[in-house]
């Protein structure tokens, strides 16, 4: 048995020794984090997994606190200026002028002005402490999501991250742990699980158009050269994983949206991966073909596989493939591909081809011939038809969908068991891909409850 052997986690859903893990996927700095919170440690249990789907008393207003104000989160403040019932109480970032800009924002949405955090890097928690807030939002770089998420709910609110919700498998423990122990929700906010094409095939799917679903294929395939290598905004930090890490840094947009018609966590779930990374070029490429020869980042080296792939296996013996391929010139994919035993959906574009409807082994466009039928209510309705701006109306969705469950005092959308399995899968393909693809379990984070939790249904607009 080697360090690996002893570090995997069994379907039992023991935990791994944190620290040794930082060592040896020479994460260094990245996972050292979380421990200044004095959260993480060897071998502790979680308690029992909540019986029912866990839902919080009802709120007349979610009073938000919300931590990163950069590209996604100064997204965010706007689609929630935009939700009924939202209030943006205080703003942090880093950078007091995006703290300012988000500031104002609010101001000119007729919102009293928010206390604005900006004394470093973990005023955040001063944040949490101080502010009567319900929930505390957070579009921070990567590492920072269950440390803002970890002092949020020990503060006594409620959490909602950006994506991925953990860049470990401890950290993702850490975030099922502490929402369990102080009965807070905290919520990984999966947009592409509300983008509408999405939306509309997990209404067929509930419909039984696909018959049983058997097979899925999806991934987050983006050409980021731009992005990682910008000298502002994600080309402050990214670049920095793909210095350290080998794997699917970037599982949960296409993942997300297969597992919810798959009931992972419901009904079904995540068992076991494997997972390869091809070579490492593209941003070597780049810097190249970029950088001018004494810019500092030409000294940069990078292991992450330009395309990784994983095939995951549940329980119930359904098999997923995803991808992460954000390196090399390519038109954006999330592929979002779903078989069953009575049709086949394919993104980009969305097409379908469903059994006894469309003609014999041919394509029909997805949106244009099964919209009138087979829309998602959300969709449908009044609220997301006159939202603008955000990937297209899902971001406005997640936003507005997170806001009225936590008013009406029902079970999210997605829970901190989904943020969990969907996340984890970084950790996992990255010790896969070390190990000559070697077999990965996934843990069973609602240790068992996976069989009785009910799926998660086709939700009406309130
Ligand atoms: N769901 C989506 O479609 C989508 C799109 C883009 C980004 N994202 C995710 O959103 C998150 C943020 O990405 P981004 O593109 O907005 O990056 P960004 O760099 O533009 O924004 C991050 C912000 O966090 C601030 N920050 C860094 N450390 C902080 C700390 N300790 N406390 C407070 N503020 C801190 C930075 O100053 C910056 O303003 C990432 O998790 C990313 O993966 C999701």
């Amino acid at each position: 048995m080697d360090a690996y052997d002893d570090e995997r986690t069994s379907a039992a859903g023991t935990r791994r020794d944190f620290i040794k893990v930082g060592a040896l996927t020479g994460l260094g700095a990245l996972v050292a984090i979380p421990n200044l919170l004095g959260c993480a440690g060897p071998g502790r249990r979680a308690a029992p997994a909540a019986a029912q789907p866990f839902v919080a008393p009802p709120l007349e207003r979610v009073r938000i606190g919300f931590v990163g104000v950069g590209g996604m989160g100064t997204n965010h403040v706007s689609q929630l200026l935009k939700v009924p019932g939202a209030e943006i109480k205080a703003v942090c970032d880093i950078v007091p002028e995006k703290v300012a800009r988000a500031q104002d924002m609010v101001a000119k949405a007729g919102q009293p002005k928010p206390a604005g955090y900006s004394r470093g890097p973990w005023d955040f928690k001063r944040l949490c402490e101080q502010e009567d807030l319900d929930l505390v939002f957070t579009a921070t770089p990567w590492e920072w999501h269950v440390p803002v998420c970890v002092a949020a709910m020990r503060a006594g609110k409620h959490a909602a991250t950006e994506v991925p919700a953990a860049v470990t498998l401890d950290e993702c423990w850490q975030l099922v742990e502490t929402a369990e122990q102080r009965r807070k929700h905290c919520v990984m906010m999966e947009n592409c699980c509300y983008d509408r094409a999405e939306m509309m095939v997990l209404n067929m799917v509930r419909q039984g158009v696909l018959g049983e679903v058997l097979h899925g294929e999806c991934g987050y395939l983006h050409d980021l050269r731009g992005v990682k290598f910008s000298t502002e905004g994600e080309g402050l930090w990214r670049r920095a994983h793909a210095e350290k890490r080998n794997g699917n840094l970037y599982p949960t947009h296409g993942l997300g949206p297969i597992a919810q018609c798959m009931n992972i966590n419901r009904g079904d779930r995540l068992d076991y991966l494997v997972s390869m990374s091809g070579p490492s070029r593209g941003l070597q490429l780049f810097q190249e073909e970029h950088l001018s020869p004494d810019d500092p980042r030409r000294n940069e080296k990078y292991v992450l596989g330009d395309v990784n792939v994983t095939l995951l296996k549940t329980v119930l013996g359904r098999t997923i493939y995803l991808v992460h391929d954000t390196n090399l010139p390519r038109p954006y994919s999330r592929i979002h591909m779903l078989q069953g035993t009575r049709a086949v959906k394919v993104g980009y574009p969305d097409r379908i081809h469903v059994e006894g409807r469309s003609p014999a082994h041919r394509w029909e466009p997805l949106l244009e011939t099964y919209a009138d039928e087979f829309e998602h209510p959300l969709w449908r309705s009044e609220s997301v038809q006159t939202a603008s701006g955000g990937h297209g109306g899902m971001d406005y969705l997640e936003d507005y969908r997170l806001v009225r469950c936590l008013i009406e005092g029902q079970p999210l959308d997605m829970d901190v068991y989904d943020a969990a399995a969907w996340s984890c899968i970084s950790e996992l393909t990255e010790k896969s891909v070390a190990r000559r693809s070697r077999v990965m379990d996934v843990p069973d984070f609602t240790r068992g409850r996976w069989k009785t939790n009910p799926p998660l249904g086709i939700v009406e607009a309130s």
